[in-house]
Formats: C-alpha cells, structure tokens, sequence
C-alpha cells in the first residue's frame, strides 16, 4: 500500500522511470493524454512509435521518453466502453498486467499510469479504477522489483474516485 501514490496533476511532468500513455491501436498520436505525452516528448516519440506497427487492446510496448523527464514511455490500448459486455474489465485489466510484465523487464523502479480508458474510451470511472487498483495490488504483492506506483489523475473527480477506493 504504501508503494501505491495518488496525486492531481499532468503525467508529462512526473519524474519517473516510466509514464504509461494511454494510446490507440495506432500508436501514432491522438487527444487527450496520449496528445499531451507526444506534444511534450517532442517529434522523436513518434518516429519510434512508427516502427513498432502499432498495438492490440490489452497490449503494450515500451518507447524512450525524449524530451519527457521520464526515461521510458509504455504505450498501452484501453479498450472502449461498449456497455460491460465485450469483456472490457479483461482488457482493461491486462493494460496494467502488461504494463507491469514491460516495466519489470525493463528494471523500472517507478512507474505513473492516468486513468486509462476512462476519458474518451468513456470506461466508467469508478469500474475503472478498480481495476487499477486490484491488478497494481496484486502485481505488487509478489512483485519488490517496482519501488513506486503513481496514479496520475488529471482531474478532482478522477483524483478523488482513486482516493477513496485506494482506501477500501
Ligand atoms: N496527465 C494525466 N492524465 C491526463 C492528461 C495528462 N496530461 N490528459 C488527460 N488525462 C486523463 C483524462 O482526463 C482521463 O482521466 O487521462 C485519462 C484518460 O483519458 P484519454 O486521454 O481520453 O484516454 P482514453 O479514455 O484511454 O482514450 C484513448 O483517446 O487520446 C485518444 O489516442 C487516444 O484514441 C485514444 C483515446
């Protein structure tokens, strides 16, 4: 619990290992924090992330962070909200299994995630953030590699959905 950290702000400014961008199956850009992560790590990123082909729902593949004070920047796709019944909670779910297998390969100490899928991708915020928080838990219980887990939350309501669940 206490490796697990919640703070308001903009994920481009965390000085982490790794930031984890909520991305689309392109991997070539979008809003929202993917657009944030990109306009701040400047044009290499994108250049990188045309060579990877892109990425499945569920998956995720890792790029540098340029000019981002994070070293790494682990891409991963939500899935979109379809009403609960196209086994969105898995997909969503091995966003962060994969996310953690990526950071821990690559000996990442510290990692910040945003709320995936809950803005555009419309995933309800509180189901979502379960999730999160069940598979960080889990992952950190067998895992002492990764010394710190910061949910980045860009707005009160994300940032206090998170805050109150964590505490659960
Ligand atoms: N730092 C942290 N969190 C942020 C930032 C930021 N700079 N900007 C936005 N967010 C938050 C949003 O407020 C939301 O809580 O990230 C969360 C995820 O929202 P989206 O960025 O819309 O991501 P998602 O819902 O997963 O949709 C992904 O949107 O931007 C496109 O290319 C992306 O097609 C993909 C889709």
């Amino acid at each position: 619990m206490e490796r697990i950290k919640i703070v308001k702000g903009d994920i481009t400014k965390q000085k982490v290992d790794a930031i984890v961008n909520a991305a689309n199956n392109s991997l070539l850009g979008g809003g929202g924090v993917d657009g944030a992560i990109h306009r701040a790590a400047g044009p290499e990123l994108l250049e990188e992330c045309k060579k990877l082909n892109g990425c499945a729902t569920g998956e995720a593949k890792i790029t540098r962070g340029y000019r981002l004070p994070a070293k790494y920047v682990i891409h991963t796709v939500g899935p979109i909200w379809r009403g609960g019944n196209n086994e969105e909670d898995e997909y969503l779910a091995m966003c962060y299994e994969n996310c953690f297998r990526l950071a821990e390969k690559y000996n990442i100490k510290t990692i910040a995630f945003p709320a995936i899928s809950t803005g555009a991708y419309g995933f309800p915020l509180e189901r979502a953030t379960k999730i999160a928080i069940t598979q960080t838990k889990k992952f950190l219980e067998n895992n002492t590699s990764i010394e710190k887990v910061i949910f980045v939350c860009f707005d009160e309501r994300t940032y206090e959905c998170y805050k109150k669940l964590l505490k659960m």
